[in-house]
């Protein structure tokens, strides 16, 4: 569970919902919303649930959440999100027929964590079933700025600021993440259960789809 001053930099506006209007292109460049509107989609690490928001708006039927820091956000949400850890996702094999983490795998840590978040999705992805993720890659650029960041050397806009202050937040892990990044690469691109099927890596994100065969 995320600590209450991350929740306050993360959350904090206008910010939170300028990150919430970008998610939808996106969701675009990954092929989401092209899927079928009659899917069982699970978003890990939903966070207070953007993206299911967008989804549910854009008559997606069958989608839930779970996420390890509960939001009050959550009670009035018109899908369910469940408390949890995904590294332990509280669903049967064979669930889902898509599977989303959106600017999360940082958070779990190292590379034990996002092995064992895989091996997760795999179990409760249908065979065929897709895994969808946007992080951040451990990139000369991304780790430029993260330092220019901390520092408060490049905060020259709110929203940089507000990022700033979610870094020394996240740091913990992130730095953790960062220097295994080395062996999360390619344990996403041909180490884990689920098969890539696409993968591009634009200035500070990558996105991927990974397939259950
Ligand atoms: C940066 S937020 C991303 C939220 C959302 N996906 C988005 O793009 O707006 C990361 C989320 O991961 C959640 N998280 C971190 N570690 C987790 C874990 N082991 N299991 C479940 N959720 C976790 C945090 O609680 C937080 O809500």
């Amino acid at each position: 569970m995320e600590s209450v001053s991350w929740q306050s930099a993360h959350y904090e506006e206008p910010y939170s919902s300028q990150r919430k209007a970008k998610l939808l292109a996106k969701l675009a460049k990954l092929g989401v919303l092209k899927l079928d509107r009659g899917a069982h989609i699970l978003d890990t690490c939903c966070g207070r649930g953007d993206a299911l928001d967008l989804l549910f708006k854009r008559g997606f039927k069958y989608i839930e959440g779970v996420d390890a820091t509960p939001h009050p956000d959550w009670v009035t949400a018109p899908f369910k999100i469940h408390e949890s850890d995904v590294r332990k996702i509280p669903f049967a094999d064979n669930t889902f027929d898509y599977v989303i983490n959106l600017h999360a795998l940082h958070h779990l840590t190292d590379y034990q964590g996002v092995k064992k978040f895989l091996i997760e999705c795999h179990r409760v992805l249908k065979p065929d079933g897709k895994l969808f993720i946007i992080d951040f890659p451990a990139s000369p650029q991304i780790k430029l700025l993260f330092f220019l960041l901390r520092k408060r050397i490049f905060t020259i806009t709110g929203g940089l600021k507000n990022f700033a202050n979610i870094l020394d937040e996240e740091w913990s892990y992130l730095s953790k993440y960062l220097q295994e990044w080395p062996a999360i690469h390619p344990l996403l691109q041909h180490q884990c259960p689920l098969d890539l099927e696409h993968s591009k890596q634009e200035f500070f994100l990558f996105y991927y789809i990974l397939v259950k065969r």
